[in-house]
Parts: C-alpha cells; sequence; structure tokens
C-alpha cells in the first residue's frame, strides 16, 4: 500500500515550485551575501526581496523581519528577549503550549529570572481569557504573555486580537507562538497588538531549517547571536539564502491559494470527522474541533483496549502516518503534556491527524476503513 501522510502538523512535503525558487542558490548563485562583488550582491538582493515579500504579506515593515532556523530558535529568542531587554519579571503563558515555549519558560523559571503564571484553560481546550484578564490585573510586575496561536495537538485557535487588546490594557509584552498558522491564515501585523510572533516554512511545503521572527518596531532587543552584521546586526552568521528564499517563495505560494487550500482542507478534515464519528463506536476528539480550529488538524480519542493501544505502531506498519499526543516508546505510554492537561482521561488514545493540500478523501475513506479494522 502506498504511504499515506496525515502527519502536516509535523512538517510538510516541500512544494516542487520551491525547491525550484530554491535550486539557483544551491547551485550557481552561491555567493556570500556579505561580499561586494556581484556574486555577493545577487544573493544579498534575493535575500531582501524575500523579507519584503514575506514583510508584505504579512502587512509587517521589513525591518521587522528576522529570518531564524525555525519556530524553536524564533520562540528561544523572543522570550529570553522578553526576560532581558524587555523588563519582564513575570511569564503568563499556558500548559498547552509547544515544547519550545514550555521549555524555555521553565529554564527561565529555574534561573529565578521570572515568576511563572500558566493561564487556565477551559473544558474545550481555548484558553479561559477572563483568567488571563484576572492574572493581568494581579501583576504589578512587568509581565510576558506567550500564548499560541493554533495548538499543534488539538488545533485550537486563539482570539490572538483580544489577547492582544488585553496585553496592550495591562502594558504587557505579547509573545505568540504562530509556526501552525503563518501559511494558513492571513495576517494583518500593522493592526495586531502582538510584539513577537514565529514561524517554520517547514509548516506550509517550505523547507526545514528556515524561520522567521517578527519584532513589532515598537521593541527593541538586544542581538540574539553575535558576530557579523547579518540580519541588521541582530543575528550573526552567513544566511540561509537558499532556506530564506524557500520560506518566502512557500509563503508567496501559501499565501496565493489560501482561498482554495482552505476550503479543500475544510472538506477533508470535516469528511474525516464525520466518517470516524458514524464509524467507530465510542470515539471522541480533543478541542473545538467544528469551532476556532485549525482547518489542518483533526485529535481523535479512542477508547484504550489492547488493540487501540498499538494504534501508531499499527497504522505505521500499514504505512499510514499519523502521531500520537504521545510517545509510544516499547510499548510505556509517556503521554503528551497538551492531552494531559486538557484531560487525563487513562481510558482513552489519543491520535491526531493533520491534513495538507496533497491529501485526498480516498486516503481518508482507506484510513479509515484501516482504522475500524484496528480498534
Ligand atoms: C506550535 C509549534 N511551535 C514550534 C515548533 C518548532 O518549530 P521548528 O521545529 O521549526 O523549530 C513547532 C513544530 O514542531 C510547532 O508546531
Amino acid at each position: 500500500m502506498k504511504r499515506i501522510y496525515f502527519d502536516n502538523a509535523a512538517t510538510t512535503a516541500l512544494d516542487e515550485s520551491v525547491l525550484a525558487a530554491m535550486m539557483p542558490f544551491l547551485t550557481e548563485q552561491f555567493g556570500n551575501p556579505s561580499s561586494i562583488y556581484s556574486y555577493g550582491r545577487e544573493t544579498k538582493i534575493a535575500i531582501e526581496a524575500a523579507r519584503r515579500s514575506v514583510a508584505s504579506i504579512l502587512q509587517a515593515h521589513p525591518s521587522e523581519i528576522f529570518f531564524t532556523s525555525g519556530g524553536t530558535e524564533s520562540n528561544n529568542t523572543a522570550i529570553q528577549a522578553a526576560v532581558r531587554d524587555l523588563g519582564c519579571e513575570m511569564i503568563i503563558t499556558s500548559p498547552i503550549e509547544h515544547h519550545a515555549v514550555t521549555n524555555t519558560v521553565q529554564h527561565l523559571d529555574d534561573l529565578d529570572a521570572v515568576e511563572v503564571k500558566y493561564v487556565k484553560i477551559l473544558p474545550d481546550g481555548h484558553i479561559d481569557l477572563e483568567d488571563l484578564e484576572r492574572l493581568l490585573a494581579a501583576s504589578n510586575k512587568k509581565v510576558l504573555v506567550s500564548l499560541m496561536h493554533a495548538n499543534n495537538e488539538i488545533g485550537n485557535i486563539l482570539d490572538i486580537d483580544a489577547v492582544g487588546m488585553l496585553c496592550k490594557k495591562y502594558d504587557a509584552v505579547f509573545h505568540s507562538d504562530t509556526v501552525q498558522t503563518v501559511g494558513h491564515f492571513p495576517f494583518n501585523l500593522r493592526n495586531s497588538h502582538v510584539h513577537f510572533i514565529t514561524a517554520a516554512a517547514h509548516k506550509f511545503h517550505g523547507p526545514k531549517g528556515a524561520g522567521l521572527l517578527y519584532i513589532n518596531e515598537s521593541v527593541r532587543i538586544r542581538p540574539f547571536l553575535h558576530g557579523g552584521g547579518q540580519e541588521r546586526n541582530m543575528r550573526a552568521g552567513t544566511e540561509n539564502i537558499y532556506g530564506i528564499t524557500g520560506f518566502a517563495k512557500a509563503l508567496e505560494l501559501a499565501t496565493g491559494n489560501y482561498e482554495k487550500d482552505r476550503a479543500y482542507l475544510t472538506r477533508l478534515k470535516t469528511y474525516m470527522h464525520e466518517q470516524l464519528q458514524n464509524n467507530i463506536p465510542g470515539i471522541s476528539f480533543n478541542g473545538d474541533v467544528t469551532g476556532k480550529s485549525l482547518y489542518t488538524v483533526l485529535s481523535v480519542r479512542f477508547p484504550k483496549t489492547e488493540k487501540s493501544e498499538m494504534i501508531l505502531f499499527n497504522l505505521d506498519i500499514n504505512n499510514i502516518c499519523a502521531s500520537g499526543g504521545s510517545a509510544c516508546t516499547s510499548g510505556a505510554e509517556q503521554g503528551s503534556h497538551v492531552i494531559r492537561a486538557l484531560n487525563n482521561d487513562p481510558t482513552q488514545v489519543t491520535v491526531r491527524f493533520s491534513f495538507s493540500k496533497y491529501n485526498t478523501i480516498d486516503e481518508i475513506d482507506l484510513v479509515v476503513a484501516k482504522l475500524k479494522e484496528l480498534v
């Protein structure tokens, strides 16, 4: 059986036209962008064109766009800079952030650099905005709020405009991990009260190891890597030219095809949701599946049985790639921190299916038929 890839929230396949846009910089246009002769100038021009394109799509200023190695570096940088350079002494975050955020916050907490507060999660997996306001109002310290735009495990989407307004009201710095939404949703950063957002090209058919950190022009942070003058003295090191050009091309494609891709993927997700509900008894779903949710992610809870505990393993044997809310190592369930924080129900097994434009309804039919057998 041909492999079925339903793990697009983990990473996506490189689009052929993105590869084509990158190729010249992997072959003949190899100059160092800092060199002053033509080879260098050509690659420098390509980087700045990529920055302008990305800035225009996100409705930001090119000077607010910094290219990085991905979501992890961008999240680390934003959070650490908010504490180091912007005077934040308290971080308000949630227990369901990606590890790139939770472990950075934990690290700062371990160093006693900050006080950390966790906002409550509602039963449907959304952030309790009333609790967020209570925490903000009760703090007499400068606060960094770090809340992700869309959750990579359950798909729930945060109202970042509402959170931005709260941060504005309480003069807090706002960082949002937008790794699952850049390339999947339109952004208007000019009208958003967010100070830092992050992205990774490989989540929208771009290359791995290419990311972005948006830093609003109102905040000034110190360099994140010391060395040469690249990225306007903020991130030293010879630029990943093919990654940067690939990032920009992937974002251009995703933006150009947004309406079409969104409609198509929504149809896939809705279809799989219905098929599972109709065919597998006792099944349920994590998060706000039919509400404010990513159209790419469907997080499914199967009743725990001897068979369903082996489900990821058996899907893999059948050439179906999906991921657990849990890491299954030699039969030992480690469990996902997100699923644990939401619903620590030991009688259920979570599997995340996540879709891309390359998936089809036929693949969903095959996967649902296989799941019927496997559980
Ligand atoms: C929400 C979220 N944040 C951060 C990351 C980390 O991105 P990267 O692997 O590109 O560093 C990911 C990807 O796994 C993610 O889904």
